[in-house]
Order: C-alpha cells, then structure tokens, then sequence
C-alpha cells in the first residue's frame, strides 16, 4: 500500500461545448472522486483538481453554428457542467476554468520557459488552409481518412476510430469542415514538441518502471505509441480563440489546446491554493507527491506521453505516478453520441432521479469500464438499485434501524456474551478497509464497489441468520447482543460506502446520529457505536425503481434513434425527366382491397384481390412487413392498372399498388381519403 502523504489528483478538463453524459462520470469523474474522497478518508493531503477545457476548435465551431461568441458557449456550459458536478457530489478542491487569467498566465510562461530552453524546434512548413474561409485547418476544422485505420472521418489531430493522434497533413482526401472544400497548402510557421527527443526517457520511465503498475490498457497503448516512433508536434495553431503564443513571431497564432489544456491542472492547484492560503509548488514538484490523472482512453497519449514530456523538459515538475485510465462506456449497445443524442444527460437524469444521484454513481461503478468497454442498459441501473442497493443494503440498515427504535427507543443496546458467530462477524468488519483500499490502491473500483456491498450482505446475511425479531419473545439478553452487532455494521457501512455514495453515507450517519468513524477506526477499534448512543432520525435510504420509469427511459432513446434515422435519411436523386406523353401512358386508378394474404414462404410479399373499377385482378404487393392482411381488407388504394403483369414466386402480378413513406420510414398507401370515392377513377 502506498505511502505517500500528498496527492495531486486531476480529472480530465471536458470541454466545454456541451452538458456531460454517464460516459463522462463512469470514465472519469465518478472513479477520480472515489479516490480522493477515499485519499481524503485515509489521512492524506489531497488536492483534487479539473475545470473547464474551454479552448479547442469544437467550441469555435459551435459557436459559429449558433451564431454567439466561443465565450459565450463556454459561460453557458461552464456553469451547466460545473452544476452537474456538485449535483453528483464530486469533490473537486477547485473546478477552474481554462479562459481563466491565472491559467493564461500560466500556460504562456510555462511555453516561454520551453521557448528560452531551446525546448522546441521552430519550423516552418506548409499546412492545409481553406482559400475561401482564409483560414488554416487545424485540428477539427478538417476531416479526412485517418492513415492507420481508413476511418473516413478522422479529425486532424485525432482519429476517434483507432485513437492514433496525427499531424492533419497526415489525412487522406482532407475536407474543410467549415467549407466542403479540399484544402490547399499554404506555408506558416509553428512551434513543434520533438517528442523524438525525449523517447528515451519514455521508454526508461514509463516501458521500464511503469510494466508492473499501471493498467495494461494503457501501457499497452504507450508502448504501442513508443515503438512506431515519435515525432514532433506542433504545439501552437493559426486560430483566433486560445491563449495567444507570447513570443516573436507569434503574432495571431494561439498555443494548441493540448498544450494548454494539461497545464489547466498546475493553474487550478494554484488558483486553489491561493484561495486556501498555501503553497502549490508542494503539490506539483514534491518528490513525495503521488500525481495520478484520470482520464477516458482517447487521453491516453497526452497525458503520458506529451505532457510528460512537457512536464520533463521544463525540469522543475514531477511525472504522473499513475494514468488510470478507463475503456468507453456503451449506452444500450450502441456509442455514446452527442450528436446522435445517444446518451444520458446529467441535468436531464436528475429531473428524472432527483434523488438518486448516489444509484448512478453506483450502477457505473459496479460496471464501469474498467479494462474494456461496457454497456450501461437501463435494466442493469434498475437491477442494481432494485436487488442490491433497496435489497441488501437498504433492507439491512433499515431492519437495524426499526428494530433498535422498537425494542430499546433507538438508544444501541449494551451487548452480553458474544458466540462465536458474533465475534466472526465483528472480525470480517475489522477486514474491510484493508480489503477495499487494496482494490482502491489498485484502481479497481468495480470490485471495491463489490467489497463494499458484501459487508452489506454479512450485515444482512448476520440478522437473518440471528432472527432478532424470534429471539426478543425468548431472550432479551441475546437480543441486545444481536442488535449491538448488527449496529457496529451499520457504522462500518457508514464510513466505508462514503466514498462510493456520499450522499447514502451522509443519510446514514444522521440514521446512526454518528460522524465518528475514520476508514482506520473501522480496523483498529473495538467499539464502533457504543451502548447507550442515541440514534437519529430513521429514514430510507433507498426506494425501488418501477419497470414504468425505466421504460420511461428506453422510450427517450427510442425517440433519438428515430429522430436520427429520419434525419440521415438520404433523399434519393431525381430520375431523368420524362416526357408529358410518357406520363399520360400510365393509367392509375382508384381500387378496393377485397382479399389480402401472405405469399407462403416469403417475408415480404402478400397476395392481394383488388376491384379496380374494371375488373377484380391480382396483385402481388411487397408490404408484408408493413400490414397485416386482415387490417387492409376494404382500403381503397391507388393502383397503377397498365403495367406489364409479372410472375412473382409463380403467382401472376397485375398492377401494382402505389405506396409511399411516412418521415419515420413506415409505408403508407397513397389512397385517396374519401372512401366514398368510386373505384376505377382515374387519377390525372
Ligand atoms: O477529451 C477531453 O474532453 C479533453 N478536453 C480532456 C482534456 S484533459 C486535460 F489535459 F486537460
Ligand atoms: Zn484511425
């Protein structure tokens, strides 16, 4: 177990052009404040830092859609997310924000320190620039196949398929995304990071001393990175919106938001410990300070390899002890998508769960995507609540509870002599903190989240066995010992689940009308809840959820999924024209369904008799999957009666039914809506 009493602990700074979904707080947020909180409640000294990422093209984009100021996107979503946040208990030290003086100031000097150490290769060289926009592109202003993977719509700085970071000349068939058009070359010049330089003690560091320790996902991605070679990276761009390149020559050129972005971190340490009245320096360049980013994997190689090598050719900094990275999470078995409004909102979540933030931080825990992508599924999150949060631990605590306030008016009973069982169980609680730090320790936060719900069970598993509610008619002396025990789980509960659900455990030590217990108390005393302590308020900590909300849910994805398909629906192209002569050759007329059943053996076709004003004939019709043949019976639809018959699957087609589509994609027919239309009237 790590002995390190200072921790700097950052999450990775979202960016700022819209609210936060589940994928943001099961890869990083959720798991970064489990560990600080956990940090926290081991006696350490943690800064836990993030803030707003608020540079970057995607802002400059969104706010050219909408037609405001990037500043003004990210004061609007700056305040969104910071909420969420809070409302989700995440106990950032400081949420900054990167448009911030402080960090301004600090990305600039960091870049100056670089620039006066001969740290970065001045080039010029040409890059790709839209004549009609008169701008570069850069970074997401262009889109083009990524060279690793063929993805045809792979970023200029990053393909999101693969994950390979790239120059944006290294595209294939580049598209302004502003424009359309195939950006031409143009010379400027750009400040480059030779990541080359410094792949040596990369490989030392990290593929030497990091094999043991750091999760195999990303080391494995590092070291994948580290063998194709590193080159340089230009770390300042030819935009308008970032923090300006403060050196000769910089004139109109802003630092890449990659540059800025990890130092976000060193200027929200200082911002905060301005606030507190302490030193930053200790937090960043102490020796003994554990540095651990938590980051998503499309992170993965600024946060191991750039900025670390930012972070080493400045001098002063340490190194990330650890990068824990965490896989995507999947959402009902498709990507989560922002702009396919694939994905569970924050804010909207909360209006839906007003009080079961604790129930999402839970169900992304116990299936975060830890060592590869998961599925978060609404059945799942329900499950979870349902059969183990209401089940077992609700269940458990509310038993201890009720009963203690029947039998002994809330006050904890003085125990008589322990059995054997009783002095197991109060063993196995004394086993769960070192059992949960070694799987924090090892940022394996599904199965601490597991640990932490089989002291539940032993605390339910215990009272079922114990039957206290039986033995009160019998022996009161037993009684009292039960409920003692059963009391000093319920307060290990308190202080154990705190990190996992701040807000259950803040319920629940207003139950116990207890905030004693440290998460070291919990191994070392004897005593967790003494007799004669007064309990508080009683209440639920958890309510169940009904199969009407989460359907409730599906059918909000439903409803994305439908509004994307009509919306990527493709208009197919005019014909060519035909003439006025031609068209008049069609005879279309106005026909009753008389008869209607499936073709045997095929999906799509149904066999239908139609009165067409002129005859009664056949007409095979490939709407099987739309209608059902006993609803259509009586229609009057619109048939084209002089088309050449067809054999379809040896039954003679004589016409042929006019259809058309609903915006959804559901066939409807073309049928003129007055039934008391006469069949065989021509349409013209
Ligand atoms: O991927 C993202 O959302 C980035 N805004 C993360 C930045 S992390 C950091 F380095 F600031
Ligand atoms: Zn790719």
């Amino acid at each position: 177990m790590s002995t390190a009493k200072r921790y700097t602990i950052t999450a990775a700074l979202p960016y700022t052009n819209g609210p936060i979904h589940i994928g943001h707080l099961a890869g990083v947020y959720v798991p970064a404040d489990i560990y600080a909180r956990y940090k926290r409640l081991t006696g350490h000294d943690v800064a836990f830092i993030c803030g707003s990422d608020e540079h970057g093209v995607p802002i400059t984009i969104k706010a050219k859609k909408e037609g405001v100021t990037p500043q003004d996107i990210v004061d609007k979503y700056h305040a969104i997310i910071k909420q969420s946040f809070e409302d989700f208990g995440i106990t950032f030290d400081n949420y900054s924000r990167t448009s911030a003086k402080i960090h301004h100031d600090t990305a600039s000097e960091f870049f100056k320190t670089l620039y006066d150490k001969n740290e970065f290769v001045e080039e010029v060289r040409e890059q790709l620039y839209d004549a009609d926009a008169k701008q570069f592109l850069a970074d997401r202003f262009v889109v083009g196949t990524c060279p690793k993977c063929g993805n045809e719509e792979s970023y200029g700085d990053q393909c999101e398929n693969c994950g390979t970071s790239h120059n944006a000349t290294d595209l294939i068939n580049p598209k302004s995304a502003i424009t359309g058009n195939a950006p031409s070359l143009k010379e400027t010049k750009h400040w480059y990071l030779p990541l080359n330089k410094h792949e040596e003690f990369l490989k030392e560091w990290i593929l030497k001393g990091h094999e043991k320790d750091w999760k195999p996902n990303v080391y494995g991605q590092v070291k994948s990175w580290i063998t194709d070679g590193l080159r340089p990276r230009a770390v300042t761009r030819d935009l308008d919106w970032g923090i300006p390149v403060p050196v000769e020559g910089g004139e109109g050129k802003v630092l890449y938001v990659w540059f800025d972005a990890p130092i976000g971190y060193i200027s929200a340490t200082k911002e905060w410990a301005a606030r507190e009245n302490k030193d930053w320096e200790p937090y960043w360049k102490n020796k003994d300070t554990k540095l651990v980013h938590f980051i998503g994997k499309d992170n993965i190689v600024f946060h191991c390899i750039i900025f670390p090598s930012m972070l080493k050719a400045e001098g002063s900094y340490i190194l990330p002890d650890n990068v824990p990275a965490n896989e995507f999470l999947n959402l009902e078995g498709n990507k989560l998508s922002t702009s396919k409004n694939w994905a569970v909102w924050l804010p909207e979540y909360l209006q839906d769960f007003p009080d079961k933030q604790d129930v999402l931080r839970y169900a992304l825990t116990a299936n975060a995507p830890e060592t590869k992508d998961n599925d978060f599924t609404w059945k799942d999150f329900q499950a979870r609540n349902n059969n183990e949060l209401v089940a077992i631990f609700g269940n458990f605590i509310n038993r201890v509870a009720v009963l203690t306030n029947k039998y002994y008016d809330g006050i904890v009973p003085e125990p008589n002599t322990l059995t054997t069982v009783d002095e197991e169980t109060l063993a196995a609680i004394k086993a769960y903190p070192s059992v949960i730090s070694s799987s924090l320790e090892r940022y394996r936060f599904r199965e601490a989240s597991q640990e932490l719900m089989n002291l539940a069970r032993l605390g339910n598993k215990y009272l079922a066995d114990e039957e206290p509610w039986k033995v009160i008619k019998v022996d009161e002396a037993r009684t009292q010992t039960i409920m003692y025990v059963a009391l000093q789980i319920a307060s290990a509960l308190a202080t154990l689940s705190e990190p996992f659900l701040p807000f259950t455990s803040a319920k629940l030590k207003t139950i116990l009308n207890t905030e004693e217990n440290s998460w070291e108390d919990i191994s070392t005393k004897t005593v967790l809840l003494p007799a004669g302590h007064q309990l508080g308020k009683s209440e639920l900590l958890f309510s169940k959820i009904e199969d009407s909300e989460i359907q409730i849910q599906l059918d909000k994805l439903e409803a994305s999924k439908k509004a994307n398909e009509a919306a990527n629906k493709v208009v197919e192209p005019q014909k060519d024209t035909i003439a006025f002569e031609d068209f008049t050759k069609l005879d279309i007329r106005v026909g009753t369904i008389l008869e209607a059943e499936k073709m045997p053996k095929t999906k799509k076709l149904l066999v239908l008799k139609v009165d067409t004003g002129i005859d009664t004939r056949t007409i095979v019709s490939g709407i099987a999957e739309s209608f059902k043949p006993e609803d259509i019976i009586g229609k009057k639809v619109t048939v084209l009666v002089n088309l050449a018959p067809r054999k379809l699957r040896g039954v003679e087609s004589q016409g042929m039914i006019l259809m058309t589509e609903t915006p959804e994609g559901k066939l409807v027919f073309v049928n003129p809506d007055d039934t008391n239309v006469s069949n065989g009237l021509h349409i013209s």
